[in-house]
């Protein structure tokens, strides 16, 4: 049993913008399932405070000019305990955790996310004044890259290991910014935490980690290269034989088809039939005709990342048959608006809503018949085993995670009792086109469908594996720390 301090900027429900706060949720529940004690420290953010049950101070300490309260609460689901860090003038603002109400940079993230930092160095070296010390720190995106770098400076550290989830954030700052945080000079070198007269705080965790994670296999092979590396290939290609893949798990209990209450009819695979009441409750609400044309299902961050211009190029064509597509994201005002007049354009077939709606995200998993998921790159990707789960077929590009979790109906594949979905090689119009007819052809066939559908949802998505992977790693950091 290993003591585990989980630093992470968001967790699900607490607070997400993304797939890190799902993972933020479930892997400390798993972890504590397998008799670990995890503690997940967090941004006191309004949603953080009103939603981690009822809080009881642990002790407060001033830092940096704030004074800084710790409390304790648990993730609703789990009871996982869950530290907030209350600095009120930095974290207690209407708004995204990083973006204000605009959708711009919060101007002093530099300092809001280097006093967490300095918090979780605090924790990590037992100076809180608590009485619980960590044996592994593990940090979580850029947020926390300054902590594993800050403790590398330490004597009798604990060990650290740093999860990147998407390597294309990695919050850069300036010379002044880190001279203003008064973060110590031996952090600022190519080594370190500076880049090109920059400061970019996932260096840290990069730089200075024991071991360091990335979401799936394949994505920790990509961003060794420079069209993946964000310009950090280099760094990660020295650090290699530091760095791992471990796919992502899924929260079975939050998605799970047969006792999901956010969605019409609940449903497995000898139940399958019912999942039909979910595409009548699907287009129902895009007021979309009750008919039998295939669905396909979309929820993402409108980002470039997620290929959303290619799937705006490639409908128009595709329309042309009796199909139908639904979408939920929210993201780029570009996308926004070009999403809404490909509904306004086809009114009876394409039905979109701007926004972040967890509920609604539910039932497009169980209410389409297809999911569509075309990013340029993947870390991992959560939207795709969530399909899988819900027995509809995702419609993937072979990348990042989505290329470790999904296999293309093939006439060998379907053979062999793999097939679970539809890959496309390249991220280009005709390649998504091309998938989206396989899936098509595929549908029409009802022995192919029912096969790809039972494959996915027989898929074991669950943390099962990957957890006790995140075990080994803490293992393999405590040696390296000796
Ligand atoms: P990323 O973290 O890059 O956005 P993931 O696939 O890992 O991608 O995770 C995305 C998570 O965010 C999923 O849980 C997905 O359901 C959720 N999500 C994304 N956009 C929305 C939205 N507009 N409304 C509700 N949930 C969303
Ligand atoms: C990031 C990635 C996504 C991954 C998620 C959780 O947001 O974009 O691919 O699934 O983190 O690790």
């Amino acid at each position: 049993m290993s003591r585990i301090l989980f630093a992470t900027s968001e967790a699900a429900p607490l607070v997400k913008t993304g797939g890190l706060a799902d993972i933020s949720s479930s892997l400390p529940s798993a972890l504590k399932a397998l008799g670990h004690d995890v503690r997940i420290v967090l941004p006191a953010y309004p949603s953080a405070l009103a939603g981690a049950g009822e809080l009881i101070r642990l002790g407060g300490f001033k830092l940096m000019g704030h004074h800084v309260t710790l409390l304790e609460g648990q993730m609703p689901d789990s009871g996982v305990k869950v530290w907030l860090v209350d600095a009120p003038a930095l974290f207690q603002r209407e708004g995204g955790p990083y973006v204000d109400e605009q959708g711009n940079d919060w101007p002093d993230n530099a300092e809001r996310f280097t006093l967490f930092c300095r918090v979780i160095t605090e924790l990590a070296m037992g100076r809180a004044g608590l009485d619980w010390c960590p044996e592994v720190v593990h940090g979580n995106d850029w947020q926390t890259g300054p902590a594993i770098a800050l403790l590398s400076l330490e004597d009798g550290r604990p060990a650290t290991v740093f999860s990147i989830h998407n390597l294309a954030y990695q919050g850069y700052f300036s010379r002044e910014d880190f001279i203003a945080q008064a973060i110590p000079e031996a952090l600022w070198s190519p080594e370190s935490m500076e880049y090109y007269g920059y400061w970019v705080m996932i260096k840290g965790g990069i730089a200075h980690a024991d071991r360091i994670a990335t979401v799936s296999p394949n994505y920790a092979r990509e961003i060794t290269t420079p069209e993946f590396g964000n310009g950090m290939d280099a760094l990660l290609r020295h650090r290699q034989d530091r760095l791992e893949g471990i796919l992502n798990g899924v929260d079975t209990r939050t998605w799970d088809p047969e006792h999901d209450p956010l969605i019409t009819a609940n449903y497995n695979l000898k139940r399958l039939k019912s999942k039909a009441k979910n595409k009548t409750a699907l287009q129902r609400h895009f007021g979309l005709p009750q008919s039998d044309a295939p669905v396909l299902g979309l929820v993402s961050r409108l980002v470039e990342q997620k290929g959303i211009d290619l799937v705006l190029d490639a409908l128009p064509t595709l329309l042309d048959k009796p199909l139908q597509v639904v979408m939920l994201g929210s993201g780029n005002k570009y996308y926004e608006q070009a999403c809404r007049e490909l509904a306004e354009r086809y009114p009876q077939q394409v039905g979109i809503t701007i926004g972040y709606d967890e509920t609604l995200a539910h039932l497009i998993e169980a209410g389409a018949d297809l999911f569509v998921m075309p990013s340029r790159f993947e870390p991992c990707g959560l939207n795709q085993l969530y399909s899988l789960r819900y027995g509809t077929p995702p419609i993937v590009h072979k990348t990042g995670g989505l290329a470790d979790t999904v296999v293309h109906a093939s006439k060998e594949t379907l053979a062999d009792g793999t097939a679970n979905g539809f890959v496309f090689e390249h991220p280009t119009v005709e390649g998504l086109q091309w998938a989206i007819g396989e899936a098509l052809k595929c549908r029409a066939e009802q022995k192919c469908w029912r096969q790809v559908i039972a494959n996915g949802m027989n898929q074991d998505v669950s943390w099962t594996h990957s957890a006790e992977a995140y075990v080994a790693l803490y293992q393999k950091a405590r040696q390296d720390r000796g």
